[in-house]
């Protein structure tokens, strides 16, 4: 990873005003003063610092060399998984109008907030230019556009969330059906017990916070189905409902089954639980893939990947996305980028290392694994539903609520009790704020 951390806003801004001083001359020389663009860089702003994240930007880097070589890639971002402490970070830098030249973000919701404050800017020309209308799937196309049809990221994949990591050898020495494939949630308890009887202290392993609200999504989805958990985000699915209700009640048996250090452990930790035969089972994207593949894991045999419980025949989708910001002197370098992240030898090369699919639709599945063949099947077959945890369902600031509502939620189940009529009231509240 480039460890540069610097505003290119900020340098271009002074190279220009140094310029004006020295009235188009560089100094001393007589020469006409460079141009404040001859110099071109781009700054990125990502969290991608753990695993498969880290390793994906630096193959975006490279693609972005081979084919920009007269651009400087720089990296402007922070470390820390699933973006959380990135957004708070980030926000703070596009009210003080310090904006990277291109951020990553999630296509959805989660770009409203930046679209009607200004932060972004409407990049569907350069879906015309480089072609991208006529190669990322329609249903894509739909999910990216806001109502008037404007477009303002390029994503570089698509994730899917619910996904359960399981070792298959755990289950069968416990006499366990080792495919790790619930029908219903009730299903999924009954072996987590199972498991604690037997003496496995925590056979689902967790992370920190915002793994917590991931696997809490995945329980929503798992205890309400496709259509009532889409109704969450879009008013049809009330909040206060006697289902949502059961729902929590769901994800307040499953927390009793996790360990009791998750608060200090990112999601590549917890996912190595499950590589350590520690815990059976992990909730987690399938960014997660690459920490199997890392410790040469093999897919199948010592790790298999699978609906998260009860929720087979849906894809619960995210795409991490790149934006171009707005009030950046070098909009060109950002473009140059974007049109990167849209190629197809990114889009290849990139999601063999994240352990997404590509967003482009004219890519040759035979480059990837058989996990990425099973979620582009699954992208292509089954009932699409939109991530709460990663901004595609739900802007920002619901999410930072329901965050806080679910943390505290966690901390009271792990103190021995979890107020669940709380927990709802806030999560409805929240919802009508
Ligand atoms: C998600 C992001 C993924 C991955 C994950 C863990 O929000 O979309 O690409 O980075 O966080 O940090």
């Amino acid at each position: 990873m480039h460890l540069t951390r610097r505003s290119t806003t900020a340098l271009v801004a002074t190279t220009a005003l140094l310029g004006m001083a020295s009235a188009g001359c560089a100094a001393g020389t007589g020469d006409p003063a460079p141009s404040p663009d001859s110099h071109q860089d781009v700054a990125v702003y990502t969290w991608w610092s753990t695993g498969s994240e880290n390793e994906g930007l630096n193959t975006l880097v490279e693609v972005f060399e081979k084919q920009h070589p007269e651009i400087d890639f720089v990296d402007d971002g922070v470390t820390g998984g699933g973006g959380g402490a990135a957004k708070d970070h980030l926000q703070s830098r596009l009210e003080n109008q310090d904006p990277p030249d291109t951020f990553v973000a999630h296509a959805g919701a989660e770009l409203q907030d930046y679209i009607d404050e200004g932060y972004i800017q409407d990049v569907s020309g350069l879906y015309e230019e480089h072609g991208l209308t006529d190669v990322f799937p329609e249903g894509l196309i739909d999910l990216l556009a806001t109502e008037d049809g404007k477009i303002y990221s390029v994503p570089s994949n698509i994730h899917r969330a619910n996904v359960m990591w399981v070792n298959p050898a755990v289950l069968q020495e416990n006499d366990i059906d080792p495919s790790g494939r619930y029908e219903s949630i009730d299903a999924f308890v009954a072996d987590l017990e199972k498991l604690r009887n037997a003496g496995m202290e925590a056979p689902l392993a967790l992370g920190t916070t915002w793994t917590q609200v991931h696997l809490f999504e995945t329980v929503l989805l798992g205890s309400l189905g496709a259509e009532a958990y889409s109704g969450l985000w879009d008013g049809t699915t009330d909040w206060n409902g006697p289902e949502v209700t059961a729902a929590l009640e769901d994800y307040k048996t499953i927390l009793g089954y996790t360990n009791a250090d998750r608060m200090d452990l990112d999601w590549d930790r917890a996912i190595q639980r499950v590589i350590d035969g520690d815990s059976a089972f992990n909730v987690m994207g399938d960014w997660a893939v690459s920490g199997f593949d890392n410790a040469n894991q093999e897919f199948g045999t010592d790790y298999v990947a699978v609906p998260s419980p009860g929720s087979a025949g849906t894809f619960d989708f995210l795409a991490d996305s790149f934006t171009l910001s707005a009030g950046i002197l070098d909009e060109d370098s950002a473009k140059a980028w974007l049109e990167t992240i849209g190629s197809k030898e990114a889009q290849i090369r990139f999601n063999k290392v994240k352990g997404a699919i590509p967003a482009r639709a004219d890519i040759d599945e035979d480059e990837f694994t058989e996990y990425q063949k099973m979620a582009i099947k699954s992208f292509q077959e089954d009932t699409i539903v939109s991530s709460m945890a990663h901004g595609a369902a739900i802007p920002v600031a619901h999410l930072t609520a329901i965050t806080d509502a679910a943390t505290r939620f966690n901390r009271e189940v792990q103190e021995g009790g979890g107020d669940v009529p709380a927990f709802q009231a806030a999560l409805a509240s929240a919802a009508a704020a």
